[in-house]
């Protein structure tokens, strides 16, 4: 049984594979309605759960339509809906889980919830957003990277802002698929020691600097995300945006990265505050790029997970 956790723990082959279905997958229906399903319908008799205790656009409606593409079933239940570490353990939510479900994907705060759902459930689990990691979201990022440019080894990576969860899968995936990677934001908002220690122990170029400009300069590849979560509290915002306001990626920021480079942002945005429209809709972004990937590569996910 395979659970998608994280993409360190992943054998780099397997993550190789897994873009290269997701990309064979997109192309074979190209220009097909959404709601039609693919001629492999791998998940066929399949149950899918999906369980978020956060809300989301991107990673629902891209497992829900995913799941459906490939023959399967979804059923969608949000935390309070469950008895999701609270009523009872997850341990035991995820012995019940497994015994009428295929797969279960889950959105939570707490890696240790993740961690434990995925300890006592018989069947695999993945990783659809923590507080200290994305790796779903970043797996759709290099498929999108190396659609626009090829493969992404040996190219500069520069993310803008706060250090956080999608940072953290950004640098796991720098130690596997072989990309530079240089983190610009104040000190006190860079990723966790050991995300960049791990990165670093794979064998990725690891920068961490607090000038923007100097990061940027001759980047492939501009990275930026929202400065506050919507559950901080108001004071929180406030002193976060004053902090992260020299790191905003406006044209002029922009400018500084290689003619080519692409500019990235997982969404929901908060223009204006992180990144401009005019580096949004620009000519570097493919934002809407790597929120259609999120579909592609989490169907060859799912495939990878069950074997099928
Ligand atoms: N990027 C992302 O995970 O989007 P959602 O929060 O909408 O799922």
């Amino acid at each position: 049984m395979r659970h998608f956790l994280d993409i360190h723990n992943i054998d780099a082959g397997d993550l190789r594979g897994i873009l290269d279905q997701a990309k064979a997958m997109k192309d074979a229906r190209a220009g097909r309605p959404r709601g039609a399903e693919d001629d492999a319908r791998a998940l066929a008799g399949r149950m899918v759960a999906l369980l978020f205790e956060k809300p989301s656009t991107r990673t629902r409606v891209s497992f829900d339509v995913g799941t459906r593409q490939l023959g399967g079933r979804t059923l969608i239940l949000s935390g309070s809906e469950i008895h999701l570490g609270h009523g009872e353990t997850i341990a035991d939510t995820a012995r019940v889980l497994s015994r009428y479900v295929d797969l279960v994907m889950i959105r939570t705060f707490e890696e240790e919830s993740l961690l434990e759902l995925a300890r006592h459930a018989t069947v695999p689990v993945i990783n659809g957003l923590t507080n200290r990691t994305h790796p779903c979201q970043v797996m759709a990022d290099m498929m999108t990277f190396e659609e626009h440019r090829g493969p992404i080894a040996g190219k500069k990576v520069v993310w803008v802002g706060d250090g956080n969860n999608v940072c953290a899968s950004f640098l796991h995936a720098a130690g596997q698929f072989g990309f530079e990677m240089v983190v610009t934001g104040p000190e006190d908002l860079h990723p966790e020691a050991e995300f960049v220690e791990l990165a670093r122990a794979r064998g990725a170029s690891v920068d961490l600097h607090s000038d923007p400009v100097k990061a940027v300069t001759g980047a492939d590849l501009v990275v930026a995300d929202t400065w506050v979560s919507m559950h901080d509290s108001p004071a929180i915002k406030e002193s976060r945006r004053q902090q992260l306001e020299p790191y905003q990626v406006n044209a002029e920021l922009m400018a500084r990265a290689k003619p080519n480079a692409l500019f990235m942002h997982c969404l929901p945005a908060h223009r204006g505050e992180e990144a401009t429209d005019e580096v949004m809709d620009g000519p570097h972004s493919v934002i809407f790029d790597e929120a259609e990937n999120r579909l592609h590569v989490q169907k060859a996910l799912m495939r990878w997970c069950l074997d099928v």
